[in-house]
């Protein structure tokens, strides 16, 4: 299965009641292991959380910190880019060249580098650590 696969087939168990917006995420891991996630929305708006977070979630409680290839897919016109939150968190685990690919469920994929999507980005380098 294809990581946009993986995306589309995990998207049908979001849980998105508020928005209607089903939004399906995997992330391929440096061991070759797929980590999928969906967005989880609550009654209280703000405690929602977006696909990326529950496929990077699973990811690092599986014991994985390095991420080698995103997929993002959503019933859209055009495909989905990850939200600015999730780009932070997404290049907590990437490189600058790490692929994202963006998917619609027609079949439409777009694909950018985490550097063309969150250039200048901070990272623990500024920490000093
Ligand atoms: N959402 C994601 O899960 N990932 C994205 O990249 C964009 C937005 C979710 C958040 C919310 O549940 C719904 O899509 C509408 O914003």
């Amino acid at each position: 299965m294809s990581l946009v696969e993986a995306a589309r087939a995990v998207r049908e168990n979001a849980h998105a009641p508020y928005s209607g917006f089903k939004v399906g995420a995997a992330i391929r891991a440096a061991s070759g292991r797929v980590y999928v996630g969906c967005n989880v929305e609550n009654a209280s708006y703000p405690e929602g959380t977006c696909a990326e977070a529950g496929a990077i979630a699973a990811m690092v409680a599986a014991g994985e910190t390095e991420i080698v290839e995103v997929a993002v897919i959503a019933d859209a016109e055009r495909p989905v880019t990850p939200c600015g939150g999730c780009r932070q968190r997404l290049a907590e685990f990437s490189r600058p060249d790490t692929t994202v690919r963006m998917a619609t469920l027609s079949g439409t994929v777009e694909t950018a580098s985490m550097a063309e999507l969150l250039p200048r980005a901070f990272a623990r380098s500024h920490l000093g650590r």
